[in-house]
């Protein structure tokens, strides 16, 4: 089901490759396609947007925080939710995505914290980068993102599309389109409901120690 009031929720979606031709910005290209036709208001980004050099906590002291961090960080704040489109490297999440996502983490208060999340891969290989969507759920899930239980990833990708854009095989088309329907309402019921959470804390469950402690109290 799509409601009308799906028009007043706002997605951040990207794709996690830098390269021209990628096979995940063709997948998340459609995404924000069939997210707009269904009414939603759409902010569409590269990974090239929000590259950041390696993490160094050295770098953040005296220089603070990077641009490209600084870029997804506000692009996060002023949308509802985020969708990623990332390839699967050697089984895991690209370095490239995971290094950014390290710098967000540092500003307070933390922007995953709460936000509505949904994963996308593509690849050729059979498993469709599955197994890299795994991974990437573990930064998040730590971030306190509400990461969609589904993840889409589209096998054989680079067979996969038709001219048009969309998926050739209309029966993997529509349960795309189904996945990302659900997950556009979950977000605009979450937006109205948000679920009751008291504070994020990096290390829930340790004993508090205010040398080292990260809490983002609301
Ligand atoms: C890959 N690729 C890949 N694919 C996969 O399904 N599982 C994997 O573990 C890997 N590992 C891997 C490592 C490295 C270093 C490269 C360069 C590639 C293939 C990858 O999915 C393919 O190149 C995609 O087309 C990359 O995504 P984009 O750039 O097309 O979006």
């Amino acid at each position: 089901m799509t409601t009308a009031s799906n028009m007043s929720t706002r997605f951040l979606v990207m794709s996690a490759s830098l390269r021209s031709g990628s096979l995940n910005t063709r997948l998340a290209r459609l995404v924000a396609d069939t997210m707009t036709e269904k009414g939603a208001s759409v902010d569409f980004a590269s990974m090239e947007e929000f590259e950041a050099p390696s993490f160094n906590s050295d770098v953040e002291r005296l220089e603070g925080l990077p641009g490209g961090a600084d870029r997804f960080r506000q692009r996060l704040e002023a949308t509802d939710a985020f969708v990623i489109s990332s390839p699967e490297y050697n089984a895991s999440l690209p370095g490239v995505l995971k290094n950014t996502i390290d710098w967000v983490s540092r500003f307070s208060p933390q922007p995953f914290n709460e936000r509505q999340g949904l994963l996308l891969s593509a690849s050729p290989s059979m498993g469709g980068g599955n197994r890299g969507l795994w991974s990437l759920r573990i930064p998040f899930e730590h971030l306190g993102a509400r990461m969609y239980p589904e993840m889409f990833s589209l096998a054989q990708a680079h067979q996969a599309f038709g001219e048009d854009g969309r998926i050739k095989d209309e029966q993997l088309q529509s349960r795309l389109e189904a996945t990302v329907g659900a997950f556009m309402d979950l977000v605009e019921a979450a937006k109205h409901y948000p679920c009751v959470k008291s504070a994020w804390i990096e290390f829930l469950g340790e004993h508090p120690d205010r040398s080292f402690d990260r809490v983002d109290a609301p």
